[in-house]
Order: C-alpha cells, then structure tokens, then sequence
C-alpha cells in the first residue's frame, strides 16, 4: 500500500484497527510515527499515542469526547455534524492548553455516518464553523468506502474509489471556493485502495484492513487467495461420521461471525476442500464445502484424527483477530515473534 500510494502521489495514512500492534503499526508507515494513522477506538489512540505516535485520527464521529491531551501527540477527531463541534467547544473550554484537529465526515455513498455532501450549503456552514472554532484546526475532509465491500470484482471496486475520489475532490473545491482552507482530501477502504492504482484529486488514503486480507477482500477483487496473512490454528476434537461433520475448537469467540458475500460458512481449512459450516461460542462443524448442486463430497475422517490441527483463513480478518490477545507470527511453518496486541475499547 505504500507503494501503491507512492505511485498514486499520495499520501498514506493507515488506519490500524485490524491489527493494533504496533509492530505493524510501525511497517504501515515505514518506520516513521509522524506520519499519521488512524484509529478505531480511544484504547487504540492511547496506546499508540503513548508509543510513540504523534499524529493520530480517532476514526469514529466523536462523542463528547473526554480524552486527555497526550503530550507531543496531535489528536484529530471526525464530526459530522453541528452538536458535536458544540459540544468539543465546550470541552476544550474546560481543559488546559486542550487543542484538536478536526476533520468533517463525508458520505460518499457507503451511508454509516458523515454529512450528506449533495446538501452542499448546510454541509458547508458546518465546515465553516470547525474553522471558526478556537483551538479546533480544520484539516480537510474523510470519507471511507464501505460500501466497497460489496464489490463482486476488481472492476467494480475500482469504480466505487474512482467515484470517491470524484466526490471528495468536488466538494473539498465547493469548500475551497468558500474560503475555507480544506488541505486534506482523505478517502478510502481496502476494497477500493486494493483495486485501484489511481487516487486522482484526492491527497491521500486511509485503508486498514489490507495488512492482513481475508475471504472478504479476495472476493470484493482486493487481493488473492494467496494474499491472506492471517490464519486461526483450530484443533479436531471430534468425529461425527453419521452426521458427516468433525467437531474443532475454534467457535464464534475465535472467528466471529461474519460471513463472505459469496459464501455460507465461516471460513476455509487451509489445504483441503473443507469449511467451518456453523459455530457455537466455544467450537464449530467442519465439513465438506456444498458443491453447486447442493451435496457434499465425501471425506475420510481419519486423515484428520483427534487433535489433528487445522488452519482456517477468516472471512473477515479485523473481527477475527480482535478475538485473540496475541499473534503468532510465522515463517516457513516457525513461530519467528509473538505480537500483542491492544484491547478493549
Ligand atoms: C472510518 C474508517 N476509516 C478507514 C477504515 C479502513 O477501511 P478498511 O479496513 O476497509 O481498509 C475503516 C474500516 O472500517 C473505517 O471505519
């Protein structure tokens, strides 16, 4: 991504909520921790504000937001509407030396959070009050492709972050022709990034989940099977020959549940034709992948015998791994490190 972002003349600022390390944190942004993130929860923008980061974006549209300055860290917050930069005014006025960057949400068509842009004077007056505001710095505008997700292809992908682009850079000059000073242009998803090679008019890209990949992105035309970085080691703890299915240790506590557009079951076992079909809390049926007309291929068991390990590649690697207090990471079938990542909320 950074190459990508490189080639594209743009700027790089990851999001890190789908790892939250910061071994990673620190390969996203090529050693440099002025370079900016993003973050996903308060937990996230202390912990790396404290090791180290000094330019962090909480990603979400902010709450009343009690967070303490950290020293020598500049804090940006999202907003995307008029009480909230009421009610920061009213927080800064009760701190010391409190001073935010602030960034105004757009909705460039994924419709979770951000201000509808085609209602272009109310958006704009809500731009004018986060500049006018004292110790609030206007930084420019946010919008995230979610709706990238729902990309079938590589093509369509392309178009969603092509569009993005297009509606972002658009109404930053509607902004600029305000008079308001709008530098930052920040759009993107990994679906959208991972697929497009061009980021004409905007100024940079915050995808995340691209550091590890999974089932979702191999389907939304994001990247290859054989780009997925994450696996959950799962055990065979039993046999089930009436039924067809093997019971494993890996439950909805270690996957999550989330499914991949195309599919019905929980993710792949690396290697063979079998899927975790269905999940309790604690363990999960694997079985033979549902052919086209419905059947299921037979399997032999005992090449799988208790205690046998399996690899299952999620569908979706952010919830996946947030299920976990530590990473292993592997090369050539060794474990090389043990990441640990940062928890709670
Ligand atoms: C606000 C925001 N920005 C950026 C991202 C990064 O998107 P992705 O994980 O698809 O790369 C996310 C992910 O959910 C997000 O919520």
């Amino acid at each position: 991504m950074i190459a990508k972002a490189k080639a594209g003349n743009v700027k790089l600022r990851p999001n890190v909520k789908t790892h939250k390390t910061m071994e990673i944190a620190k390969l996203q942004v090529d050693g440099d921790l002025s370079n900016g993130i993003v973050c996903s929860t308060l937990a996230e923008v202390s912990f790396f504000a404290s090791n180290g980061f000094s330019d962090i974006t909480y990603g979400i549209p902010v709450f009343c937001m009690p967070i303490s300055q950290s020293t020598g860290c500049k804090i940006s917050l999202i907003v995307d509407s008029e009480v909230q930069v009421d009610e920061l005014k009213n927080f800064i006025e009760d701190q010391e030396n409190a001073h935010f960057g602030c960034f105004l949400k757009i909705d460039t068509g994924y419709h979770r959070a951000g201000v509808d842009i085609r209602l272009n004077r109310a958006t704009g007056l809500l731009a004018q009050k986060i500049s006018g505001e004292k110790n609030i710095t206007f930084r420019g505008i946010y919008s995230h492709s979610g709706h990238g997700y729902q990309a079938q292809d590589t093509a369509e992908a392309q178009n969603i972050c092509l569009e993005e682009c297009k509606m972002a850079r658009s109404f930053a000059d509607f902004l600029i022709e305000k008079g308001l000073d709008c530098q930052i242009v920040s759009i993107g998803s990994t679906p959208s990034c991972g697929s497009s090679n061009q980021f004409p008019g905007v100024t940079e890209i915050h995808p995340g989940n691209y550091v590890f990949f999974d089932r979702q992105q191999v389907q939304a035309g994001a990247c290859k099977e054989a780009d997925v970085a994450v696996r959950v080691l799962t055990r065979v703890i039993g046999h089930y020959e009436s039924s067809g299915h093997m019971l494993c240790d890996a439950g909805s506590l270690a996957m999550s549940k989330d499914l991949a557009p195309q599919d019905d079951h929980f993710g792949f076992v690396e290697g063979c034709d079998l899927v975790l079909q269905s999940l309790s809390q604690e363990c999960g049926k694997v079985m033979t992948k549902k052919t086209s007309t419905g059947k299921r291929a037979p399997y032999n068991m005992d090449d799988y015998p208790r205690g046998s390990l399996l690899k299952i590649v999620p569908n979706h690697s952010c919830l996946t791994a947030a299920c976990h207090p530590l990473y292993y990471i592997v090369e050539n079938d060794m474990v090389i490190d043990i990441y640990k990542p940062c928890r709670g909320w």
